[in-house]
């Protein structure tokens, strides 16, 4: 639904990732590549979430900082371009915070209580007193995150497609609220007037039909109308916008969510690949032990010897050569593994080196990055600087809107 997605915003992504540290082999196979894809094809901001890392780790907050600034190297590393894409980190940009406060006052906490990972997560982190207002707030927060770039697209896992639900409501329902001004349909006609009197003739119709008869395609064209308008400012052709759908001027835009491929890549235990579960191979894990791990990795467990024939789809090690290994190497250890033609070792001698090859560049560049921090944190400036022109000029119409401007 892109409807109501004027000037380019459907082209701007915004994503994030929670403060955790150093990234690992999953993180890379799953979000960060595809960010590598998209920083070529879209006006992209990507940020380390550090707030996000502080509702649910508040207690051991001390090496969060440094933690931000690793996570962002190894991205650097893998090939994120600050000439490409604006990255940052979230506490460097305050209006975040400032959106999110301000979005606090229209949410209704039974709106927050009702999010699955709220509940979750407070399950599954029994260790940790997560009964707080901060945590209750993450997808709020996540919410200001995106709305403040007014994004079109947000690239994300299964599980934070509703936290990208809950920011379209939130959108929608400030608009509802602060919307409408009092001028505004004047100042709709008077936007309508630059469009040229054809073009401002069928808008009209276009109007009619939608809100009158209800016809949708109308109202698709109505937006492909303004969408072609090339002397239309950004506020103008929100507020025909607005006027056509027959709700107010389009402050906040809801985004949608772009789904990340799932990423089937298992850690070395076989379950999904993740911190908690100390299963991992960091991006920048040197090659004797991504070779000592990966000889341990386990295999199918009724493999006990040699002789004893495998089942491929039972072992995390296939997960691996289905991503890394041509047909012919996967067709070799599949059938070696069928008819015990070869050994768990022999299968992940080729996954070894696939990954220390992978690695090695990356290795290489983050090791340039490790050596001069202060290029680090000048990409950082920069992309904090970025971002917060676009944040202010949003965070000012959201005042303006509210009447606190
Ligand atoms: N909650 C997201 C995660 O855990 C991280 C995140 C924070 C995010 N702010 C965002 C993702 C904004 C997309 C857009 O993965
Ligand atoms: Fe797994 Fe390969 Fe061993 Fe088969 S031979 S159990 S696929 S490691």
């Amino acid at each position: 639904m892109t409807e109501n997605t004027p000037n380019n915003a459907a082209d701007r992504i915004v994503s994030a990732m929670r403060v955790t540290g150093r990234m690992h082999l999953g993180n890379y196979h799953g979000a960060l590549k595809n960010w590598l894809e998209l920083q070529n094809k879209y006006e992209c901001f990507f940020f380390a979430a550090d707030w996000h890392g502080l509702t649910t780790n508040y207690e051991e907050s001390a090496g969060i900082a440094d933690q931000s600034l690793f996570m962002v190297q190894d991205w650097l590393a893998a090939g994120l371009d600050p000439k490409l894409a604006t990255i940052f980190i979230q506490s460097g940009v305050p209006e975040h915070a400032e959106l999110h406060l301000l979005l606090s006052m229209i949410t209704p906490l039974s709106w927050l209580e009702r999010v699955p990972t709220y509940k979750d997560q407070q399950d599954k982190l029994k260790d940790k007193d997560l009964a707080t207002y901060g945590f209750l707030g993450y997808p709020l927060l996540q919410s200001a995150d995106i709305l403040i770039y007014k994004a079109g697209l947000v690239p994300v896992g299964e599980d934070q497609v509703v936290h990208v639900e809950l920011t379209r409501e939130i959108a929608r329902r400030f608009n509802y609220i602060y919307g409408r001004g009092k001028d505004f349909i004047q100042r709709a006609e008077e936007a309508l007037q630059k469009m040229g009197k054809k073009h401002a003739n069928t808008f009209r119709k276009l109007l009619k039909r939608y809100q009158e008869e209800g016809d949708r395609e109308a109202l698709s064209e109505g937006h492909n109308l303004l969408q072609m308008q090339s002397n239309l400012s950004s506020n103008d052709s929100d507020s025909l916008a607005g006027y056509l759908e027959g709700h107010g001027r389009l402050i906040l835009h809801e985004p949608e969510a772009m789904l990340t491929k799932e990423s089937k890549f298992p850690g070395l235990d076989g379950q999904k690949m993740s911190k908690s579960y100390d299963n991992t191979i960091a991006l920048t894990e040197d090659p004797a032990s991504v070779t000592q791990k990966i000889k341990r990795m386990q295999t199918d467990p009724a493999r006990i010897k040699r002789t004893d024939p495998g089942d491929p789809e039972k072992c995390p090690v296939w997960e691996w050569h289905k991503i890394y290994s041509d047909t012919e190497v996967q067709s070799w250890a599949s059938n070696g593994c069928k008819t015990a033609g070869i050994g768990c070792l022999d299968c992940k001698k080729p996954l070894i080196d696939a990954v220390i090859n992978e690695q090695k560049p990356i290795i290489e560049r983050a090791q340039y990055f490790a050596e001069n921090p202060q290029l680090v944190e000048k990409i950082l400036r920069e992309g904090a600087e970025q971002a917060r022109t676009v944040a202010q000029q949003t965070l000012k119409e959201v005042r303006i809107a509210m009447g606190i401007a």
